[in-house]
């Protein structure tokens, strides 16, 4: 898939692709048994070792919190005030304010000050994907080709700024940050990637896109859809407030803890739900050494399977639809909450679930559970509920986005209030397997800051 991606959405060239086709060493820091390829060129292990560090290990602190400063700093210089300002596109106003954010999270002020058009190329590429993945040459369509240019050529002006700037003392006292690679992960790709061999600026600067891309594009709309829900319900939203209010009380939001926040069960819920709604991307299984098993199935060695998450997060036969009063093709905020005194609660159908005990709290269950509030669970929906993918594979930037989609509805839904002015809210369904469905029209709103 790597592969595929690298060349017909990236444009990478062969003599770059090739090194990938060639690396049978693996994702992890011991090499398989049998391989040669020499460590400077393990390019599996020497990419999947720095996104997990970035976004699993040391680096997801002080790149939440970078993010929840970028989003707040962004919000404040909009400027709205206590009157009603009117906005043309509620999802243009996503890829602006929290793409750039989460852009900016990763690669530093710097490279979005030297490139004013990167965000809005950005998702002009992320437009012309569907086209590029159907391996469309460009003189048929060159303007789906123009965005990926143009971004590759200010990612490329930007290392060349970089490298002049940055030095050691550069780096913030939490060790990752630096105002002009952003972040630790930049260097190390810089370092890392481009002595691997064949690679150049023009190469990283592809994967670099990539990886701005694998950012934003599923995250920036599911933290629409979050909102877009979450102020469409007036009693959805005062129960928000009433959380965020009650967990975080007059703190400031830039001063709370990202995994206390990433605990609230309402929050935690909404974000599950819309990810189980609108997540539709394939991802793929193989077993290079061994058949494997599954129930009335084999997956034969060496043998691809394709999953999509969004046929298994429609069936109905496994997800509470709550006596029919939520369907699994809308949206129920509390599809992932259990109450310990309802019974028909929780994410899975009752006829489906295990442990018909599930409700009795369990002593390892934490104080939620022995308490008998209701609480956040993904119990049961490990095999059902998988927009991330899976496996080793399994997108390294989960837990980010997860914290971008929360921090960025509890401040809108603490500060803001937000209204929809149209009802016509379509999905398009042109980048089935892509990711997220964007909406098919315009969805214009006003906003104002709420009175304190
Ligand atoms: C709701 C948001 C997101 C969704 C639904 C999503 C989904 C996915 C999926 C399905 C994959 C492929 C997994 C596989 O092949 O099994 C993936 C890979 C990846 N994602 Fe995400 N992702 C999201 C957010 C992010 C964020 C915020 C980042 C980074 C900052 C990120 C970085 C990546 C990277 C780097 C890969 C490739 C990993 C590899 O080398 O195999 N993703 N993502």
């Amino acid at each position: 898939m790597f592969v595929y991606v690298f060349k017909y959405f990236f444009g990478i060239p062969e003599r770059v692709v090739s090194v990938y086709r060639a690396d049978d060493s693996g994702p992890f820091p011991k090499p398989y048994l049998g391989s040669n390829v020499p460590a400077e060129d393990r390019i599996d292990y020497i990419t999947h070792h720095g996104f997990l560090r970035a976004l699993g290990g040391p680096g997801l602190l002080p790149s939440t919190r970078r993010y929840m400063n970028a989003f707040a700093a962004r919000m404040q210089e909009k400027s709205f005030s206590e009157e009603w300002t009117e906005m043309p596109d509620f999802s243009n106003f996503f890829r602006d304010v929290v793409g750039s954010s989460l852009v900016e999270c990763l690669y530093g002020p710097t490279m979005l000050r030297l490139n004013p058009e990167f965000m809005q190329d950005l998702w002009g590429f992320d437009g012309s994907v569907p086209w590029l993945a159907r391996g469309l040459p460009s003189f048929i369509k060159p303007s789906a080709y123009k965005p990926r240019q143009s971004c590759v050529g200010q990612l490329k002006r930007w290392y060349e700024y970089a490298r002049e700037h940055f030095d050691e003392s550069s780096i913030s006292p939490d060790g990752d940050g630096d105002p002009y690679w952003g972040s630790n992960l930049m260097r190390y790709r810089q370092e890392k990637l481009l002595a691997v061999k064949n690679h150049d600026d023009d190469s990283l600067a592809r994967m670099d896109l990539g990886l701005a891309w694998g950012a934003v594009g599923n995250t920036i709309p599911c933290a629409m859809f979050s909102a877009f829900h979450i102020f469409k319900d007036r009693d959805l939203l005062r129960r928000v407030r009433d959380d965020v209010e009650g967990s975080f009380g007059g703190q400031h939001l830039l001063d709370i803890d990202p995994n206390k926040l990433i605990k609230e069960p309402l929050l935690s819920s909404v974000y599950a739900e819309v990810l189980r709604l609108h997540v539709k991307t394939y991802f793929m299984v193989s077993s290079p050494h061994t058949d494997v098993h599954l129930g009335r199935w084999v997956l034969p060695k060496g043998r691809i399977g394709l999953m999509n998450a969004g046929i298994s997060h429609m069936d109905n036969s496994f997800w509470n639809e709550f006596g029919g009063e939520h369907p699994v093709t809308s949206f129920w905020s509390d599809r992932f909450i259990i109450d310990p005194a309802d019974s028909q609660s929780g994410p899975v159908a009752p006829h489906v679930r295990e442990s018909p005990d599930w409700v009795e709290p369990r002593p390892d269950g934490g104080k939620e559970r022995m308490d008998n509030k209701p609480f956040f669970s993904m119990d049961g929906t490990e095999g059902s509920w998988f927009p991330y993918g899976g496996g080793h594979s399994i997108c390294p930037g989960r837990f980010l986005a997860k914290s971008v989609i929360l921090f960025t509805c509890a401040l809108l839904a603490r500060d803001y209030d937000i209204e929809m002015l149209s009802d016509n809210v379509e999905v398009t369904t042109w980048r089935f397997g892509l990711g997220v469905g964007g909406l098919k029209h315009s969805l214009p709103f006003r906003i104002r800051k709420r009175s304190t």
